[in-house]
Parts: structure tokens; C-alpha cells; sequence
């Protein structure tokens, strides 16, 4: 069991940050506790990198498996040397060109500086250089490099505010820093170097076209494993189900639009009336089609913007949690940009259970 502690919220401008407020935050990160704190993608759950122990708090935290490997979070790329074994010249041009940002560079791991839990026992470590002036600040004031997964408990939708991150783990660690709400809103990109031809393990907020405009020959193929039940680190560790399912049944449609619409329509009627309370997870083109139903609906945005799709996919997530509903039917959209990676987190979010009409 884990001593509850108090959590202080603490407000620092996400334009401005001010190295005073952020002073507590490096020294808990250098006294070996955990920080959380905002990044253009999600919240992230902190402690210093190069601490074992501290290590160790992140994943007692969030009740993470110890086979999910962490991302390393950096503010300069002359950290590289004191974290990486070997850094190929493919990833310094990737590095020059999309950091800041919300990619993932999977590198060898350096054998004696970087504890292996931070990687699962993997010889490779995950880095990036998030875009936000928070953790620039605050790693440079603390000359820090940060372990840290997404700040949600395991299993539950990542965290897009301070908010939801002490709602999951309050009491748990000392500090939260409160940036606001995460401007993209999933997860980065996560792009193995390891591997010739590199490989995208996660679709995220960097989208697969930006990538594929500078390496044609990189591959991605969605995998589902479920770690939860292996145990071991897989070759893509952390890409099992169940990553992001919230606390309710959800329903994922699959196949042409107005049939999907119209089979959504028909199982809202069939299930209202077998006595479910229905949610829908919707696009705000969908919501005509469901005027006559009551229902709670959860609009994601406009289809004309994945990327706002995307950004609010967490938080309702959580909301619909909330509401009083029983099931969540939802569908797949299109999977330019960032439609990508929201079709990967649904997919989760459902345990891949899609329903083709
Ligand atoms: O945007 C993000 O990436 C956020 C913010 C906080 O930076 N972090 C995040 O961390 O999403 P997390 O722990 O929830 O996801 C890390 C992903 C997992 O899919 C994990 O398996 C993968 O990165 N990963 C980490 N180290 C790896 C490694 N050595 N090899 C392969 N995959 C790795
Ligand atoms: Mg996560």
C-alpha cells in the first residue's frame, strides 16, 4: 500500500514560465519524488532519469506493469550523450527537424548511466524533447533528464489537465504542475531507430505523413497485442489493449458512413429501449442523425479537423465515464493525420472489439 501524501497544485503559465514557482518541482525531481507536469501531447508523471529508486515510485504510482518501458524527457540535445549508447546520424536529422515536438526516438540505451527499469530491461531507451515551455524550463533550471510515462493510473485515458491527473493519482506524489490543457492532446509519435527500416510503434501527435515526407521507406502495421496478460516486455512493449479504456462498455462501429450511422441509429433504439442509458463518442456531423435520441452525446469535433478530434478524445473519455450511461457506442473516422492516432486510441479505449456493418 502506498502512504498517501498530500498533492499540491501548483498554476505556472504555459507562455511564461516563472523559474521561481518552478523551483520546488527540480528539487523534488533532484531529491528522487515525482513531479507531474504538462507537455504539448499529455501530462507527464516525472522523476529524475538517472535514479532507480525514484524510477521505481513512477511505476508503484500509476500501478504501471514494470514491463512498460518510459519515455526520457530532454531539453537539449547535449543530453543525448549521457543517455543514449549511440546516436545514428538518421536521428540527429529527425531530432533537428521535429524537435521540439511530439516524436519518440527509440536509440541503444546507455548501458551504466540509464537503470534498465526505466526500459523494461531493453537495451534501447525511448527520448523526446517535448514542445512546451514548462519542461524546458523546469529540466534546465534542475539540469534534469525525466523519466516519465503519461500521468493517469495504468489502463486509464491519458491526462489532458491538471485535473485529471489528480484525479487519478492524487495522493500520490507531491506535486503537479498546472500548464492548462495539452494543446495536442494524444500521446507522441513513438519511432524505433533500432530497427532498419525504422518502425512506427505508436501513432501519435506527430502525424505518419510528416514522418513519411522525410523517410518513405519507415513501416507501420497496428499491433494488438495484450501485455497485460504476457507479462514480458514485447517488441513493442506498451502497445497492448486496454491502454486507454476508460470505465464503461464502449461499442466501436466500423465501415461505411451512413451505414455505420444508420446501425448506430437503430442499436440506440434497441438498447434504450431494452432499459440502457446509450452514450455516442461523435463526430459533430454525426449528431443530425441522433436529434430524436435521448441520449448523452459526447461530440468530438468536426471531421474537417481530426486534429481537434483528437485533441478532446480523453477528456470525454472521462466525461462519458461521468455521465450516467451504460454503453458508449462510437466509430472509426478517417486515419489522415492525426485521425490515426485517434482510430489507434478508440481501438484501445474498445479492446478491439469493432463492429464491422
Ligand atoms: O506524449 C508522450 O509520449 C507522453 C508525454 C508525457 O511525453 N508520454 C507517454 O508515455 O505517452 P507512456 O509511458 O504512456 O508511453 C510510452 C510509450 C509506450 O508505448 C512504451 O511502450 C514506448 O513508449 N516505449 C518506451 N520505451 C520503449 C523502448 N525502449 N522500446 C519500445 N517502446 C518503448
Ligand atoms: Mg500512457
Amino acid at each position: 500500500m502506498l502512504k498517501a501524501m498530500h498533492t499540491k497544485i501548483q498554476p505556472i503559465d504555459p507562455e511564461n514560465p516563472n523559474l521561481t514557482d518552478l523551483q520546488e518541482a527540480a528539487d523534488l525531481l533532484n531529491a528522487g519524488e515525482l513531479v507531474a507536469f504538462p507537455t504539448e501531447t499529455v501530462y507527464g508523471l516525472g522523476a529524475n532519469a538517472f535514479d532507480a529508486t525514484a524510477v521505481a515510485k513512477i511505476f508503484a504510482a500509476k500501478e504501471r506493469p514494470s514491463a512498460d518501458p518510459l519515455i526520457v524527457h530532454i531539453y537539449s540535445l547535449a543530453q543525448l550523450d549521457q543517455i543514449t549508447a549511440s546516436v545514428p546520424p538518421l536521428a540527429w536529422e529527425l531530432a533537428h527537424r521535429f524537435w521540439p515536438g511530439p516524436l519518440t526516438l527509440i536509440l541503444p540505451r546507455h548501458p551504466t548511466n540509464i537503470p534498465p527499469s526505466v526500459s523494461s530491461g531493453l537495451d534501447t531507451v525511448a527520448v523526446r524533447m517535448p514542445n512546451h515551455k514548462i519542461p524546458h524550463a523546469l529540466f534546465k533550471l534542475g539540469d534534469l533528464a525525466v523519466a516519465a510515462p503519461s500521468a493517469n493510473l495504468f489502463t486509464r485515458p491519458s491526462p489532458t489537465t491538471a485535473q485529471h491527473v489528480l484525479d487519478d493519482l492524487g495522493g500520490r506524489l507531491p506535486l503537479i504542475l498546472d500548464g492548462g490543457s495539452a494543446t495536442i492532446g494524444v500521446e507522441s509519435t513513438v519511432l524505433d531507430l533500432t530497427q532498419e527500416p525504422p518502425v512506427i510503434l505508436r501513432p501519435g501527435g506527430l502525424p505518419r505523413e510528416a514522418l513519411t515526407a522525410v523517410l518513405p521507406h519507415i513501416t507501420y502495421t497496428p499491433r494488438y497485442t495484450n501485455l497485460v496478460e504476457t507479462k514480458a516486455a514485447s517488441p513493442s512493449p506498451g502497445t497492448h489493449l486496454k491502454h486507454y479504456a476508460p470505465n464503461v462498455a464502449l461499442r466501436l462501429y466500423k465501415g461505411e458512413t451512413a451505414t455505420v450511422l444508420a446501425q448506430m441509429k437503430r442499436d440506440t433504439a434497441v438498447l434504450t429501449a431494452s432499459g440502457q442509458r446509450v452514450g455516442l463518442l461523435i463526430a459533430a456531423e454525426d449528431v443530425a442523425h441522433f436529434e430524436s435520441t435521448a441520449v448523452y452525446i459526447a461530440q468530438l469535433g468536426s471531421l474537417n479537423d481530426l486534429s481537434e478530434m483528437a485533441r478532446t478524445l480523453f477528456a470525454h473519455l472521462r466525461q462519458l465515464e461521468r455521465a450516467d450511461v451504460d454503453i458508449v457506442l462510437t466509430r472509426l473516422f478517417s486515419d489522415e493525420g492525426l485521425g490515426l492516432a485517434l482510430r489507434d486510441r478508440l481501438i484501445r479505449a474498445t479492446e478491439g472489439q469493432i463492429i464491422p456493418v
